[in-house]
């Protein structure tokens, strides 16, 4: 068979061949891991805030209950983030003096609201609503993580479409009586004892009956594009 390339050509054929489309098949992979890296998504990422609220303090060592401050969180789509006046409920009276609190004081004193810097931000073209997951047992931990842990508030879960269908196909891997909603530490194991096994609740068992008394939808309806992109 005659050669049709010269011998001499061979390498750069072969990089107009082979190595064209593995260079964009690169670009690619880099694009897709780009996308789902945690710079991209802003999960671990703290953003400067005005004032160093600290939730560990505030949750984990006080005990604070989220209603408390995110009043709206189970009657609203939208988790409030509290008015100033809800600090200085206490702070009129404790570390008054601090200077880590001067932003606080002056914000009451000026009436002018404390701009908080957002730590979680989805594309306005997804809808999303606290209530409805509230109601039916999924917990704030789900998908904040260990707050009463973070001294400065980071996101803890990447947010991406494929996370929030992961949990609409299967949502008994994360379901929790009610009462539960807001406690950080709760596991299924603190449910007692499953009368049909003898043994301790496992997740799967407990997210199961949970998901019959919620009335948790199916996955299709759960998956359907209409759900989120209205
Ligand atoms: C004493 C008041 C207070 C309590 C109690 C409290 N928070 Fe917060 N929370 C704040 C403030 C102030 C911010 C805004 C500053 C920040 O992001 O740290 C905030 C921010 C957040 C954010 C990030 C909001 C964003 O910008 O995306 C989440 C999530 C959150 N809180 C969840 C919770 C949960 C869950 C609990 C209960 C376990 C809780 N908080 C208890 C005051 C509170
Ligand atoms: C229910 C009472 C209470 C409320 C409400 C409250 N705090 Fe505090 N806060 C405390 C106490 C008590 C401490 C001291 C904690 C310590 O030293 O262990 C504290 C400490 C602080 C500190 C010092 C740093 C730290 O975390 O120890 C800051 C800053 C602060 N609070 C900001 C806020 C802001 C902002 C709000 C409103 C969003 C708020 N607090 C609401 C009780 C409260
Ligand atoms: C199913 C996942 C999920 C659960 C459960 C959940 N959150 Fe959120 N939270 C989110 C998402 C997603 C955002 C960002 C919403 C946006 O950017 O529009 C958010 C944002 C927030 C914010 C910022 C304000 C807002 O509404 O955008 C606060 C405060 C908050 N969550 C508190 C809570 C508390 C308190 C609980 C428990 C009662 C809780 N969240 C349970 C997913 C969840
Ligand atoms: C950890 C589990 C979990 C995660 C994560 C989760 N969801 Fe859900 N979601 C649920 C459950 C459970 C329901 C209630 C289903 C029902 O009522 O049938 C629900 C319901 C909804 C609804 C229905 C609201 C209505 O009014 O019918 C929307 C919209 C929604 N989720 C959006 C989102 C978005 C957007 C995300 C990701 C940012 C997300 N969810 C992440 C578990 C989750
Ligand atoms: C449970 C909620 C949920 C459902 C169901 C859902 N999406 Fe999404 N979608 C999101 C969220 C949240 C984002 C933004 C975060 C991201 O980009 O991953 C998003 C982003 C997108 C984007 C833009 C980002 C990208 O990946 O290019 C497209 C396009 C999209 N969705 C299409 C769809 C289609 C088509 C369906 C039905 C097969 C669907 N979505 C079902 C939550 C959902």
């Amino acid at each position: 068979m005659a050669q049709i390339f010269p011998k001499a050509l061979n390498p750069i054929a072969k990089m107009i061949v082979l190595g064209l489309p593995l260079l964009a098949g690169a670009t690619g992979v880099t694009g897709a891991a780009f996308y789902r890296s945690s710079y991209a998504t802003g999960v671990g990422e703290i953003p400067p805030q005005p004032v160093a609220f600290s939730h560990a303090h505030h949750v984990g060592q006080l005990g604070i209950h989220c209603v408390y401050c995110h009043t709206s969180v189970e009657s609203s789509g939208f988790a409030n983030i509290p008015p100033t006046k809800t600090c200085m409920n206490c702070h009129q009276q404790i570390w008054q003096g601090a200077d880590l609190l001067e932003p606080v004081r002056n914000s009451y004193k000026t009436n002018t609201p404390i701009e908080w810097n957002r730590v979680h931000n989805l594309p306005h073209y997804a809808y999303f609503n606290h209530s409805i997951h509230v109601a039916k047992g999924v917990g704030c931990v789900s998908c904040h993580g260990r707050l009463d842990q973070m001294n400065l508030t980071m996101q803890s879960s990447t947010l991406l479409m494929e996370w929030c269908i992961a949990c609409h196909r299967e949502p008994e891997k994360h379901l929790r009586p009610k009462e539960e909603v807001f406690n950080m530490r709760w596991d299924a194991s603190m449910a007692g004892k499953n009368e049909a096994t003898g043994k301790p609740y496992t997740q799967r068992e407990l997210g199961l009956e949970l998901k019959e008394k919620h009335r948790v939808r199916d996955a299709v309806t759960l998956t359907n594009c209409s759900m989120c992109h209205r």
